[in-house]
């Protein structure tokens, strides 16, 4: 169902405060119709009334970021002809405005307007009617960037007035703020997190003939970086309990051919660094962190990023930290590795049109630095708002019997990537929830091993059991910070509606 959502003057007031729950529920409301594409029309009598009445309830008015922010989403509405009847005529007017409509919705908390108008309703129960008719989407990301719209935007005027579009300041200044995130002395700006894994392995001169321990339970770019430097992936069985590499079973899959061993930080969760580094340290192996899916983790108190010997992060833009676009970067604490990935990464050159290497181009641009500095700032919140979605699932899901919910090693504070949960019905239970209109996805299908790409490696069904059952069994449910409390309360509602089915009874 489409509205039409009409802000009286004391919610856009509510709206500009930006404090308080009530501002907050207001927001939400904004954010859901402007993610709806729809604009909210205004009826608010004159800047001359709502200033006043800023300045008197919040001393000095100056948040003109959240201004900009509703009027750029904002109609002016005309108000029509009326023979005035009610006591108060401005709510007289925008109950004959908003009737003009289809389907409109007067966003208000005044009690006169609630109980005189038909179309008025205050933002709890709107929000209600609306969790209840519209779909969960798996990742919303407008509501973010929405609310990031004026420090992108000026972000992108930087850039652009600067005339300099690649290596210049901003991704200087990017690299030094995540490194200092990621507590490494060194940051390189690359294209996307593929390269950055596969400049580690050739900065670390990793090749033809090289073996490269990977997990068998990952997303493929971590083998496909290993085979672009002509090296072979030789997986490792996780965890069945953290999804992670089994840090047991790396040193059987050793062999002299060894040159690396590749952790991956999955979903958001750290893997057992210490004992992955204790065996490479024993047969001096390289060791590199993926840690695509887990910005701003840590494990024992360290982030990640400063566990290994280098990292690979992702900023697609799904990411815990994501570009507007692709993007990645490189941390590492060895300044000769950090020279060489910079200057593979700018075709294998120090000085410009001498080449040292065949390098390649994997650049981060400055328009992506300028975004990824300005939510490099919102990151820990997010992570925080992500961390108390998860702790609202677990709790929720304790009692459910078939489902098997994330467990988090004593030693990581996860950043919740994904909320991935097993079930032994997965497809069915993620088709009950797309039939109620909530969206979940699987992090992944077909495991690496099985994929058509790597049928070259000769693997078969059951070659690597414990991915394989992973990969049949996992559902990821809805995550992000862009998520409401009123969201989760919904898909949580749902997936104890399916569970409440006898067994049998399942046929959704
Ligand atoms: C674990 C892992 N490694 C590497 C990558 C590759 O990153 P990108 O998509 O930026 O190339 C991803 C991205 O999805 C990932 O999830």
């Amino acid at each position: 169902m489409k509205y039409t959502i009409f802000f009286d003057t004391s919610t856009c007031i509510q709206f500009l405060l930006d404090e308080g729950d009530l501002s907050s529920k207001i927001s939400e409301v904004f954010n859901s119709v402007v993610s709806s594409e729809n604009k909210i029309h205004l009826i608010i009598p004159t800047y001359e009334t709502i200033f006043p009445l800023l300045n008197s309830k919040n001393g000095d008015f100056n948040n003109f970021e959240r201004l900009n922010q509703l009027l750029a989403n904002s109609k002016i509405s005309n108000t029509p002809l009326i023979t005035p009847t009610w006591t108060n005529i401005e709510h007289q007017l925008l109950d004959a405005t908003a009737h003009l409509y289809k389907n409109p919705i007067i966003i208000t908390q005044d009690e006169d307007l609630l109980s005189n108008s038909k179309h008025a309703d205050n933002c709890i129960n709107f929000l209600k009617k609306i969790y209840h008719y519209q779909s969960i989407s798996f990742l919303d990301l407008k509501p973010l960037h929405q609310e990031l719209r004026l420090p992108l935007r000026q972000a992108f005027e930087r850039v652009l007035n600067s005339g300099w579009y690649i290596l210049g300041n901003e991704v200087k200044l990017f690299e030094q703020e995540f490194a200092c995130y990621c507590r490494t002395e060194h940051c390189i700006g690359v294209g996307n997190g593929l390269d950055a894994l596969q400049l580690i392995l050739r900065g670390l001169d990793i090749g033809t003939g090289d073996e490269v321990i990977v997990p068998s339970n990952t997303y493929i770019a971590t083998w496909l970086a290993v085979s672009y430097t002509g090296a072979t992936p030789v997986p490792v069985e996780p965890k069945l309990s953290s999804y992670n590499i089994n840090p047991a079973l790396v040193e059987k899959a050793i062999t002299p051919k060894t040159k690396a061993i590749i952790a991956v930080h999955l979903y958001g969760q750290v893997a057992d660094m210490d004992p992955i580094n204790a065996v490479a340290n024993k047969h001096d192996l390289k060791v590199i962190e993926d840690a695509a899916q887990a910005h701003g983790a840590k494990y024992k108190g360290r982030p990640v990023g400063s566990l290994a010997d280098a990292a690979g992060f992702s900023f697609y833009p799904g990411k815990n930290l994501g570009a507007i676009g692709d993007a990645g970067a490189v941390t590492t604490n060895n300044a000769e590795l950090a020279e060489k990935i910079r200057m593979v990464a700018n075709y294998g050159s120090k000085i410009k049109y001498q080449h040292e290497v065949k390098g390649l181009n994997s650049r981060l641009d400055e328009l992506q630095a300028s975004f990824l500095r300005e939510k490099l700032k919102k990151l820990k919140q997010w992570n925080a708002h992500r961390k108390q979605i998860a702790e609202y699932y677990n709790k929720a899901f304790i009692d459910v019997s078939d489902l098997i919910t994330p467990k988090v090693e004593s030693w990581t504070d996860s950043v919740w990537h994904a909320y991935v949960i097993r079930h032994p019905q997965r497809d069915r239970l993620a088709k009950f929830l797309a039939d109620s209109g909530i969206a979940t996805m699987i992090h992944y299908p077909i495991p690496p091993h099985l994929q058509l790409a790597y049928q070259d490696l000769n693997y078969l069904e059951g070659s690597f059991p414990i991915a394989e059952q992973i990969h049949k069994e996992v559902l990821s449910l809805p995550m992000g910070p862009h998520m409401t409390i009123n969201q989760i309360e919904t898909i949580i509602s749902k997936v104890q509606e399916y569970e409440s089915f006898p067994l049998l009874d399942r046929k959704h």
